[in-house]
């Protein structure tokens, strides 16, 4: 790294860095939420309401994200890459629920919306490694119970996981990276801002288009993940940022 700047580096990925894996996103014109409705099947009153459908949506996404087509691509490798070389620290926070980060060769990876291949039961509260179906009878294998089986993600109105994680790693960045997300959703759209007021971060978004926050970046580049993410790891690595 010829240095110009260097330091510790918190990474937000977001819909848009899996697409080109094949997985959709929510908000563009072919996203899920034109498809679905996100009050039925993303809240805990839809679940409350309709168990067997809010099951049906994730049964169908659990077993589409372990379809042999949908591998990590270019970009979630370039963010393992940078990870294993970058001289400092290197965070990944996803919102993503599928497994293509740690695929792609990232460790320090927060899923703070949870993970569609984890399941939770809210009766003692277990998180158990998931890969098929479940249903209203599912019994938890940690007590044995039927009824309280679900996806391990988080649902509009629940609270991400890791905040206070996230949060410490966002007062110590010196770079905060925007990928593939569209700057929707709370929490995770008010991290550029928390990195620029807490720790006076450089500030970057890749992503197709400009993002609802896309103003509040110091440095933005605009194309597909596949394409973006990589050259820009690669001009880190040698120029630093
Ligand atoms: N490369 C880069 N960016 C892309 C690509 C691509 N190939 N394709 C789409 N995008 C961009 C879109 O332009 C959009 O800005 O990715 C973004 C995806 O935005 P959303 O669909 O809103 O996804 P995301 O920001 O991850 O959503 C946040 O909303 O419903 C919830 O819980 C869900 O975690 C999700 C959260």
């Amino acid at each position: 790294m010829r240095g110009r700047k260097r330091g510790n580096i918190v990474v937000l990925t977001g819909a848009g860095i899996s697409k080109e894996s094949g997985l959709d996103t929510f908000r563009d014109a072919d996203g899920l939420w034109s498809r679905v409705n996100l009050e039925d099947v993303a809240t805990p009153e839809g679940f409350a309401r309709n168990p067997k459908m809010v099951h049906d949506f994730y049964n169908h996404r659990r077993r589409e994200l372990q379809s042999d087509n949908v591998r990590a691509n270019a970009a979630h490798v370039a963010l393992g890459r940078l990870e294993a070389e970058w001289p400092d620290n290197v965070l990944v926070v996803t919102q993503n629920i599928d497994a293509l980060h740690e695929e792609g060769g990232s460790k320090n990876l927060i899923h703070m919306h949870g993970e569609m291949l984890k399941a939770r039961c809210d009766l003692c509260g277990a998180v158990h490694d998931w890969t098929g179906d479940m249903d209203i009878g599912t019994v938890c294998p940690a007590c044995d119970a039927a009824g309280g089986m679900r996806p391990h993600v988080v649902w509009f109105g629940e609270m991400p996981f890791e905040m206070e994680r996230i949060s410490r790693a966002l007062a110590q960045c010196s770079l905060f990276v925007s990928i593939g997300t569209s700057g929707n959703v709370y929490p995770a759209a008010g991290f550029v801002q928390e990195a620029i007021f807490s720790a006076r971060a450089h500030t970057v978004e890749l992503n197709m288009e400009p993002s609802e926050g896309a103003t509040m970046f110091a440095e933005t580049v605009y194309g597909p993940a596949t394409e973006v993410v990589p050259a820009w790891v690669e001009r880190v690595l040698e120029e630093g940022f």
